[in-house]
């Protein structure tokens, strides 16, 4: 039973582990403050061996993009401990948060990556940045790794839901 992988929606109880986990990859993933996290705590994904946290993913709607009917779902800090990668985790993660924002009947999810093959193997294809270039100005303009959104190497996909 210890073995068995669990995934299910974050608690308040994952804060600090959601918290290292995301710190321990600076440079795949943004980094947040453990208040943002406990804010967005509702909107997190866990997976878990035992007690130990090993992969957490989050989603954020954004209005910006599309209609009000059918706005866009970004999917972000998504990340497997590097002890459990390459076992289907990440990808049994990104299905159940697939699952869950289903519900709410978005247009599509799109995700900006270093990671294109993981998420084209979960049906994500590839699109140009300025697709989505409300999200680039607004996610990208307090960017402090690189000076152009247009030649910064993460790659811009997206799902379509509807
Ligand atoms: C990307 C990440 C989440 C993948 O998690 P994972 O649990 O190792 O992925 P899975 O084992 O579910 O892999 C699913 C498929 O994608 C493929 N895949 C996963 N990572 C890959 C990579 N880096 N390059 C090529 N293929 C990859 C696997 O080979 C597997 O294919 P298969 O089903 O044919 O065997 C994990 O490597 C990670 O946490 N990376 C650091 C953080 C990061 O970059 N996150 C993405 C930011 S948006």
């Amino acid at each position: 039973m210890e073995d068995e992988i669990v995934i299910r929606r974050a608690t308040l109880s994952d804060v600090l582990l959601i918290h290292r986990l995301i710190q321990s990859y600076p440079h795949e993933l943004i980094l947040r403050p453990v208040n943002n996290i406990v804010e967005n705590i509702d909107r997190f994904t866990v997976a878990l061996r035992g007690r130990e946290l090993i992969a957490c993913a989050c989603w954020q709607i954004l209005p910006e993009i599309g209609c009000p009917e059918g706005a866009t779902v970004e999917l972000q800090s998504v990340a497997v401990s590097k002890a459990y990668r390459g076992q289907g985790i990440g990808s049994r993660l990104i299905k159940f948060v697939l699952q869950r924002i289903s519900g709410f009947k978005p247009a599509q999810a799109i995700v900006l990556t270093f990671e294109p093959d993981f998420f084209g193997h979960l049906g994500f294809k590839q699109i140009e940045k300025t697709q989505i270039i409300h999200k680039i100005y607004r996610g990208c303009i307090y960017c402090t790794k690189h000076t152009n959104p247009f030649t910064c190497p993460e790659i811009a996909m997206a799902l379509p839901m509807a």
